[in-house]
Formats: structure tokens, sequence, C-alpha cells
């Protein structure tokens, strides 16, 4: 009704509308029209917009599929003030940039143009493109056209890697939907919307930030907003094998268990699984929601750090075919050890932010995965924690090649709003989400739920959530968080005790301190005892200080490399005398920047606490951790 005609006509109804409210004093019949109108604007921008459709399942392994990549120069236009998305009252619009209008008459007012307000570079964050967005938070729209020859018997999804924080996508002027969070895929299906030639895809990007947000409004990393990953189109048949599941049972070194998950009108087939390398082929059959479970016996070279084995894995049903590489290794905590293989191990660990080296901005390259990986291996490391959000897939598939295990995180970090049920609702499904990707990453070995929260009813009651349904949805993984312990001082002696009552709930603990740089000078550590409540591994997810490469002084002197040098030697002789640490991940691979660090000449907006300079330099205390990741790998456990 409204769409070609409304457009014409929408403006003329706000002037009457604006008449209305204007003159709505005097005149009664006014308001009744006014409300019957607003009445039918509303019906019309739900048949437009749809009451916000959410994103369809995911779709796993997409660079496995038939794909046509979307990346490169999109038009952009920066909408500060969301005039493409609302009215000066607030009210949604039905004509709003995403119908990517033109003026058809001389005497037409549109109020925008993608074709001449410039580009941004996709994937990317737009704040390290362009000066003037180094600081922006709000509204960007983006518009890619392509044509589109599509086979007959398939669909088409649009794949979105990542787009921070609220997307809202739409294509040829119709919404697909939306999605909430920055740092996970989601896909919508636009088969039936999907035209030979002059498809306009147009994706709303906000990064503005919220209190009811996760993350909420205060975070020590910048808020990079924009397409900040892949975007692809992806073809598939009518029914085709949207997800699998394939690893070890829990605890198991010779069991493989696992799922599979079809999508489309013929869900009962036939499905071989077949790990061609070892001989191994299964039939099973899907039910009537195109779902199989199985479980089959494998003798396997098991994945780790020093053997990254991946296996070419082939699951094919009647419709559809998918191939994936996937390493098979067993992971488990058994009191005070964490078993790799049923063998205990040192998590030899250093945190990471997707913090693009050398160029700075949110990474999301194989290469920027391999230059910040290759860096921690250079440390010596068997572990990265990547913080505080699940970072790109490329980063995953990366650490499963150079064998590197993984600790990743969804950013329930510092005081998210507990007892907003949407803010858990929001949680659960960026965990649903990174879990759904990389489920079948031998690498990832910890789902981590929470960072640095405080202690409350409502945030235990929220992480329990959090920590069943990692869980639940996949058993064979470790779960746990970024916990902070207290002190007690007796005497010249201090003994810090792990308490926190969610670590009842957890299958590792972690912890972050800050010993020698928040509280207290370096060589206080010598004077610090760890205990813990629980017959459980730690893992100290994070220690450090800041230090500016290059600037040198005396080990008193802070921001000094010798400062941060000295802090970690006192930092390892400390960590070698707690008994049940099992992991180490300090704080951090390499400076990244930050809002709250505004030190000049210092921090300049970054955050100092790298081993690495963020052009790749390598400051003294590197080469303390590296000597100490040395000393474990020769002599696994302290
Ligand atoms: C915190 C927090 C990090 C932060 C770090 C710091 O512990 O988890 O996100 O960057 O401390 O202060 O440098």
């Amino acid at each position: 009704m409204l769409s070609s005609g409304g457009v014409h006509i929408l403006p003329l109804v706000r002037a009457v509308v604006k008449a209305g409210t204007e003159r709505n004093q005097r005149v009664p019949i006014m308001n009744l029209l006014r409300t019957s109108l607003l009445a039918v604007a509303a019906s019309a921008f739900l048949c437009v917009h749809g009451a916000r459709a959410q994103s369809a399942p995911l779709i796993a392994n997409i660079s496995a599929r038939q794909t046509t990549n979307l990346d490169g120069r999109w038009q952009a236009i920066v909408d500060p003030y969301d005039v493409g998305f609302t009215d000066y009252r607030a009210k949604p619009l039905t004509n709003g940039f995403f119908r990517n209008e033109k003026p058809h008459s001389p005497s037409d007012l549109v109020e925008y143009d993608f074709d001449t307000s410039g580009q941004l570079l996709v994937p990317g964050d737009w704040n390290t493109q362009r000066e003037s967005l180094l600081f922006y938070e709000g509204s960007v729209w983006y518009k890619r056209s392509f044509h589109y020859a599509k086979s007959p018997k398939t669909r088409v999804f649009v794949h979105f890697g990542a787009a921070n924080y609220l997307a809202n996508a739409y294509l040829n002027g119709e919404e697909l939907g939306q999605h909430e969070g920055g740092f996970t895929p989601f896909n919508f299906e636009i088969t039936d919307r999907l035209r030979p030639q002059g498809n306009f895809l147009i994706l709303r990007v906000n990064n503005r930030r919220a209190k009811e947000f996760v993350p909420t409004v205060n975070t020590d990393w910048w808020n990079y907003g924009g397409i900040t990953r892949p975007v692809t189109l992806v073809e598939v048949p009518e029914t085709f094998i949207q997800d699998y599941f394939l690893q070890f049972a829990k605890g198991s070194t010779r069991q493989i268990a696992g799922w599979l998950q079809l999508n489309g009108p013929q869900v009962r087939q036939k499905v071989t699984i077949r790990i061609p390398e070892a001989g191994i082929s299964r039939t099973v059959e899907t039910d009537a929601k195109g779902r199989a479970g199985f479980s089959f016996d494998a003798n396997l070279t098991l994945w780790s750090p020093e053997n990254p084995k991946l296996y070419g894995v082939e699951i094919a049903a009647e419709t559809d075919k998918i191939s994936d590489r996937i390493g098979f290794r067993s992971i488990q905590a058994r009191g005070t050890d964490i078993l790799l293989n049923g063998k205990p191990v040192f998590l030899r660990g250093i945190s990471i932010h997707e913090e693009a080296p050398l160029r700075s901005g949110r990474a999301w390259t194989e290469d920027d995965a391999r230059t910040l990986l290759g860096w921690a291996k250079e440390l010596g490391c068997n572990f990265v924690r990547l913080a505080h959000y699940p970072h790109n897939e490329a980063m995953l598939r990366m650490a499963d090649q150079m064998g590197l295990m993984v600790w990743g995180e969804v950013p329930v970090y510092w005081t998210i709003q507990w007892e907003n049920p949407d803010a858990l609702r929001n949680a659960r499904n960026q965990l649903q989400e990174m879990i759904s990707r990389d489920h079948n990453r031998a690498a990832l070995i910890i789902y981590s739920v929470a960072n640095e929260t405080p202690i409350s009813d409502a945030r235990n009651h929220f992480l329990r959530e959090l920590i069943n349904e990692a869980h639940s949805t996949d058993p064979t993984r470790l779960v746990s968080a970024a916990l902070q312990a207290d002190g007690s001082v007796v005497g010249n002696r201090t003994t810090i005790t792990i308490n926190d009552p969610i670590a009842a709930d957890l299958d590792i603990l972690g912890n972050n301190e800050y010993i020698g740089w928040y509280v207290r000078r370096p060589d206080e550590a010598d004077g610090i005892d760890w205990v813990s409540k629980y017959d459980k591994p730690l893992i100290m997810s994070e220690f450090g200080g800041d230090a500016l490469f290059g600037n040198h002084g005396d080990a008193n002197t802070r921001w000094t490399e010798e400062y941060q040098e000295d802090l970690y030697r006192h930092q390892i002789a400390m960590l070698k005398r707690i008994p049940f640490l099992r992991g180490t991940t300090p704080w951090i691979l390499m400076d990244f920047r930050s809002p709250r660090r505004t030190l000049p000449g210092i921090q300049d907006y970054f955050n100092r606490k790298g081993l690495v300079s963020q052009s790749g330099e390598k400051k003294k205390a590197f080469f303390v951790l590296q000597d100490f990741y040395r000393q474990l790998s020769e002599a696994p456990i302290p």
C-alpha cells in the first residue's frame, strides 16, 4: 500500500501530523485524525520492518560453501542523529535510508544520497578509517549493490562475520532483521528477495553504548564500530547441512560423539560422515526435525600444541555435502589438574585483544591472526586467552593449525545489568553464537562467561545461567570466568583467598590480579601467598603493568620497560609458589587502544601493558616471560 506511493505521501502525512500537533490544543478532531494516521503509519512500519525479525539459525563453516564475497568499498552515510531510522519524534521511519531513495523530480525532497556520501572499507572498523570517526559512536549506514545469478532449486543467505553493536539489515528496501552483539556472526535468508540485477544490501550499524547492553557502557577497549568481519552471500541446496558437531565425547580419546542438523523441506535423509585418512565412514539417518546424533569409535592421532593434527572430515547428505578440518583431543579438569588427552598440562598463555597488529583497528584477517599467534608462539605459549569477546573465526582456525589452546569469552564484563532479563537473553545468545561458530575447533578448550564482575546474588544467578548454558550446549569443554580474589594481611605476609561463590560452578578458576601495578609495589608479591577454597585448577588470567616501548629508566619508575620487567620477575616468583596454579595469561600480548588511557606521550589512548608494542617491538618483559615458559616447557608443572 504505502511502499511505492507512500514515499511521497508520507512527507505530506508528516506535515499534516506536524500541523495537527502544533495546533492540537484547539481542534480535537485533529487528534483523532493524528492517532488514526499514526496507527496507519505504525502498521505500515510493521509491514516494512516486521516485528524486528531476528537473524536466521547460524550456518556453520561458511568458507567451505558456495559463496560470493561482498567485501570491499561500501557506500556509507554517517548518521549521528539516526535521521535515517527515526523521525524527529524518534518514531521509526517507514521510508528511512534503507529505501535508498532518489529524487524522482526536481521538487522531490530526499535528504540523503548513498552514492555521493563517501565509502568505508568492509570489513573494517570505521574509527581507524577516518580521523573524524576515531571517537565516533552512533549510526553508520552501509550500502552495497550487486547483481546475482541464482541457480534454480537453491537458497541464498547473506552472512555477516560481525558488526558492532546493533545491526539492522535490509535488502532492496525491505528489512531482513536485526542482530545485537558486536562479536558474533549472523545471517539472513534472502532467497525470495533477490533480483538478478540491481540488488542493494543496506546495513545500519550503531555502536552506541548503553547500560542494558552486553558489554555495558564501561570497557577498557576501544568501541570500534562498523562491519568488522567479512560479508558473504552463501548459496546452498534447498535442504542443506546447516550445522554439525564432531568432537570426542567428554573425557574420551576414542569415542567421537556429535550431531548434525539439516535445514530445508527434505529433512529425513541418510547422511554419511567420513574421515578418509582414518578409514572412517558412518551413515546416520536424520529425524523429522532434520537432526541426527551419532557416536562411534575412532582411533585417531590426538590434537595437541606439540602436534596440532587436523583431519579432513566430509559430511555428505543426499542433497548437500560439506568438508572441514577438525582436530580431536580431550580436555578435562581433575582436582587441581587440567588434563589434555588425559595428561596433566600447564597452560602457558597470554591474553590478546582483537587489535590489529602493526596497523591498529579491529583485527580480522588471517595475517592478523598469524602475526598475533606467531608472537604468542615466540613467547613459548601453548595457550591464549582471547579477551573479552569472541574473536574472529580466522583466529580460532589459526590456533587450530598453529597448536594453541584457546580460552574464548563473552563480553560479560564489569558491571552488567544483572537483574535485566534482556541482558541475560543477550549474553546467552552471544554465548550460543560463539559455541555454534567454534564448537568444532580442537584449539578451543575453555568457555569464559565473565570478567571481573562484582559479587551479588543477581550476578551469581546471571552467571550460573550462562555456566549451565555452556555445559548443557557443549559438555566436552571446560567453563571458567576471570574472578578477583581478596587478600588478608597477617604480619608481613598477605594471603589471598579465592572464595568467590561462583567458583563452585566453574570447572576452572580464573583470577585477575594487578599486584605491583594497581595495588602495591612489584616486590611485595614476594610476601603474598594464595589459597583456594576449591579443589580446582587456577589460571592467573591477568597480571602485568604498563610500559611504553623504548621508555627506559630504573625499575621503580613507572611506564618504563625496566619497571614492567621487574614486575614480571616478581610475579613469576609468586606464581611458582601457588600449588594449584595450572595456567597463566598475563595482560597482555600487545598494546591496544583504549578510551580509558589518556596520559599524553605515554598512553595516548593506548593501554601499554603489552609485551609487544602495537608496531611489533618487544619490550624487556617479553623475554622474562619467554624464559619462564621455556623453563615450564622443560619441566611442565612447577
Ligand atoms: C582489567 C580488565 C582489562 C583491563 C586491565 C587493565 O583487569 O580485565 O580489560 O584492560 O584490567 O586495567 O589494564
